[in-house]
């Protein structure tokens, strides 16, 4: 233990640097520790949220009652099924995702989710004006419209309300703003195929891509099949069926050629000039039974064309 008088003190050296070196990962422990106290780096806290505070809460309610978790991942819990949706708002925007949830079966085009961005309060939520400007602000809606739309998907449709649509939407963008430290990674799928989603027909493919050329050229070939196409692709089929039954909107099946009653009481002949305006301007005349400003306007989203083509698809699902 001790040292001889006059030798050198090894051990009594050794023990002074081992003493200074505790002494100091003591110090570094407790300024750690006292680290700790400190606020979190600007961190999204259930405190600190201000917007939609209430919605998102009624939207992790919504992602609990459909047991999305069940097939997704969020910040960090759930199943692989699906993909993580953790940060899915930050990269898709409002405008995708309301385009995307009524109807997951299939994934939107970019006309359904242009109809969408029209609506002033989505794109107020968006903060962009115009489907371009959307586009490149949310590149993962770009990325999704390019590689997918009009595929199907392998999420089945869910009975969510236009209500749930919303709030678990303000659910997602309040995960997507957490600080999660990068996670989830990005990840590796791009140029991968979907072996189980159907392919498009190539036609159908240029209409997606190329909406005035591609639609035209089609338009002239066959425009009732082109008609078909554009009512799934545009999302007209989440309102409408081609049968008799109501949907959200009047069924299109005999609707040509007959005679509806609109809701000031008078009637109309359901002609093609009809059919036109039910379309361009939608509020111009109710269907008796429907509510105003249900059914979008296709101003600016549909050309001459496309409108024309389905109109005849209406046609062709007409009575005699
Ligand atoms: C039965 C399983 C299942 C359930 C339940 C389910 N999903 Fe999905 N979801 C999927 C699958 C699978 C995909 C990917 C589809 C594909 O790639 O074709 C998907 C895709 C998505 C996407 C697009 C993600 C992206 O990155 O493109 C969103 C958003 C989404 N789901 C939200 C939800 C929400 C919200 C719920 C609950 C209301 C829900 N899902 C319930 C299976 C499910
Ligand atoms: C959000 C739901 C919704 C979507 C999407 C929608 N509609 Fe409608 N549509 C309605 C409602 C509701 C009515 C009845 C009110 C009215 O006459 O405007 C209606 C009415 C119509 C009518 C007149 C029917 C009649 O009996 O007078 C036509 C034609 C029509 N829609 C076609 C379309 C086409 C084509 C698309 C897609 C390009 C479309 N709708 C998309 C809800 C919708």
């Amino acid at each position: 233990m001790s040292c001889k008088e006059g030798e050198l003190c090894e051990e009594g050296r050794k023990r002074k640097v081992a003493m200074l070196v505790l002494g100091f990962m003591a110090l570094i422990f407790v300024a750690l520790s006292l680290m700790s106290f400190l606020d979190s780096r600007g961190q999204v806290i259930p405190k600190n949220v201000q917007y939609a505070g209430f919605e998102a809460v009624q939207g992790k309610r919504v992602f609990q009652a459909y047991n999305c978790m069940g097939c997704h991942t969020i910040v960090g819990n759930g199943a692989y099924f699906g993909p993580d949706l953790t940060n899915t708002y930050d990269i898709t925007g409002p405008a995708w995702l309301e385009a995307f949830m009524p109807s997951a079966a299939s994934w939107p085009t970019q006309a359904a989710v242009q109809v969408q961005l029209n609506k002033p309060e989505i794109a107020k939520e968006a903060g962009v004006d115009g489907i371009e400007a959307y586009l490149e602000k949310y590149p993962g809606a770009a990325e999704r419209i390019m590689r997918r739309s009009g595929h199907a998907s392998i999420m089945p449709n869910l009975p969510l309300s236009g209500d749930e649509v919303s709030s678990v939407i303000a659910f997602l963008k309040y995960t997507s703003q957490m600080d999660t430290e990068g996670w989830p990674p990005v990840p590796r799928v791009a140029g991968l195929t979907f072996p189980h989603a159907t392919q498009m027909p190539a036609a159908a493919v240029s209409t997606v891509v190329s909406p005035q050329s591609g639609a035209v050229a089609n338009a002239l070939e066959d425009p009732v099949a082109l008609g078909e196409k554009l009512v799934k692709d545009t999302g007209c089929t989440a309102c409408h069926s081609t049968g008799s039954d109501t949907v959200i909107g009047p069924g299109w099946g005999g609707l040509y050629g007959s005679v509806v009653t609109l809701n000031d009481g008078s009637s109309a002949d359901v002609d093609d000039a009809y059919l036109t305006e039910a379309l361009l301007d939608p509020n111009a005349q109710i269907a008796a039974g429907f509510a105003t400003g249900l059914m979008p306007a296709y101003t600016g989203i549909l050309d001459t064309d496309q409108v024309a083509a389905i109109v005849a698809y209406i046609r062709s699902l007409g009575g005699e």
